[in-house]
């Protein structure tokens, strides 16, 4: 943006941007998503509709917590089961294409209680892969903006990750090899240089003061874009080792200056994030920050790591600058790491957030496979809500299988409730 340009100025061009695209700005004659999409909802898909079996007999039973909707600020969530980031490694340059909105608009189809995209680059050189979904121009918002209207349409909710990827930036995706020319090896960054994630991954130098700066403005601006998309909710991307969590944590970030040292200085960087993306995204839209609670290298005795003690540092500090939901990950920041993979295996981090900070809702995530152990955690009041990420790739309709399990029918789009009626009309 030129520096002469201010920031509501901006905001309209970029408004006038999304408005100037129906759907494609090369079909010109194309209906415009309100003129094409047949949405007769009753209620909000995945939301609660009856008791179903020997339970619907009982006398007003209980709704089971995980289908009471949620609601933060001016979102209300019709369910408390939600779509967990997942990275697809299938964009070009960074926009997303028919293939993301097929598939995030399939899980708010099938009454995902939020559909959050995937970690989304900031900046071009924040993406991990070249083939990583990016939101550093306005234009990548006009892609958003169809599977925002999309979800929307369908009575869905919908939120992005922002991200940078700091020193785990520059490889190519699990599955997506790219060509030598995409990548960027020479321009990876960290909290402190030379500091490898590990052998597979560049070596990076590390950010200087003004980067810091750039990089906060630039999730600002990403948060802007997200806000002129649409989107319901933005989630900063805090954990698994990106740029921010590696400033977090004692075990990658060495420096010395005013990001370095105490757990203050540490969490200085995330909380500047916070404030650009909370004054660039609307007041009455919620905002997440997505955790590591722990680097899972309590077995390290000669290096200092991010432990729980330490989180709940952090997450006292994000809740008072305004975070709205804590995201309660682990891990991804060293191979040193140790982790003893079970069902829930990261539930009790998010629990003991829960009792220490009180005033911040907290989400759970990691191993939650079904709809009875998700409603436990629930209402045994370790989170808020709980996210799942592969489940929804197994089964998009994961929350009605939940739904089914907790022996409830949820409202599902009305183009499929002939599938699901007790007796077919004829
Ligand atoms: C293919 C894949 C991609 C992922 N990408 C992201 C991501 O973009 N952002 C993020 O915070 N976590 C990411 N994760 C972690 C998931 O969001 C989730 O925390 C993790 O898979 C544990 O949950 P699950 O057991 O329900 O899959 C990814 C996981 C998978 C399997």
């Amino acid at each position: 943006m030129p520096s002469s340009t201010t920031s509501t100025e901006h905001t309209l061009s970029l408004t006038k941007l999304l408005a100037s695209v129906s759907l494609s700005s090369t079909m010109s004659t194309y209906p415009k998503h309100e003129d094409q999409y047949y949405t007769p909802q009753t209620a909000s898909v995945g939301s609660f509709a009856a008791h179903d079996g020997p339970e619907a007999e009982a006398e007003a039973p209980k709704i089971p917590l995980a289908f009471q909707p949620l609601t933060i600020k001016n979102l209300t969530l019709p369910n408390r089961i939600l779509v967990s980031p997942m990275c697809t490694y299938s964009a070009k340059n960074g926009f997303p294409s028919d293939y993301h909105f097929v598939h995030y608009g399939s899980f708010a189809m099938h009454g995902a209680g939020l559909v959050m995209i995937e970690a989304t680059g900031v900046q071009a050189t924040g993406r991990i892969s070249p083939a990583d979904l990016g939101i550093w121009a306005d234009e990548h918002a006009i892609g958003y903006k169809r599977i925002v209207d999309f979800v929307h349409n369908h009575t869905g909710k919908i939120g992005i990750q922002l991200s940078h990827a700091g020193r785990k930036a520059s490889v190519d995706g699990w599955y997506n090899k790219s060509d030598p020319s995409e990548f960027w090896k020479d321009n990876v960054v960290g909290p402190t240089g030379g500091f490898q994630w590990d052998e597979s991954h560049v070596v990076p130098r590390e950010i200087s003061v003004d980067e810091i700066q750039q990089v906060v403005k630039d999730f600002g601006a990403a948060a802007r874009r997200a806000d002129a998309a649409g989107f319901d909710v933005v989630e900063i991307q805090g954990a698994h080792g990106y740029l921010l969590h590696a400033f977090l944590s004692p075990y990658s970030n060495k420096r010395t200056d005013k990001y370095g040292g105490s757990v203050e200085n540490r969490a200085r960087f995330l909380l500047e994030v916070v404030a650009e993306v909370r004054a660039n995204f609307s007041s009455e839209k919620p905002i997440f920050v997505r955790l590591s609670a722990t680097d899972f290298m309590e077995h390290v005795d000669d290096q200092a790591s991010l432990n729980i003690e330490m989180t709940v540092e952090i997450c006292k500090l994000l809740r008072d600058a305004g975070v709205d939901l804590i995201d309660v990950s682990a891990g991804g920041n060293s191979p040193l790491q140790k982790i003893a993979v079970s069902p829930g295996y990261q539930v009790g981090y998010a629990e003991r957030i829960k009792k220490e900070v009180p005033g911040v809702l907290v989400g759970s995530v990691g191993l939650i496979v079904d709809g009875p152990q998700a409603n436990k955690i629930l209402e045994s009041g370790q989170a808020d809500v709980v996210s799942a990420g592969r489940p929804f790739l197994r089964n998009p309709n994961f929350v009605e299988i939940a739904a089914k399990e907790l022996g409830i029918r949820p409202k599902y789009i009305t183009q499929n409730e002939v599938a699901h009626a007790s007796r077919r009309r004829r």
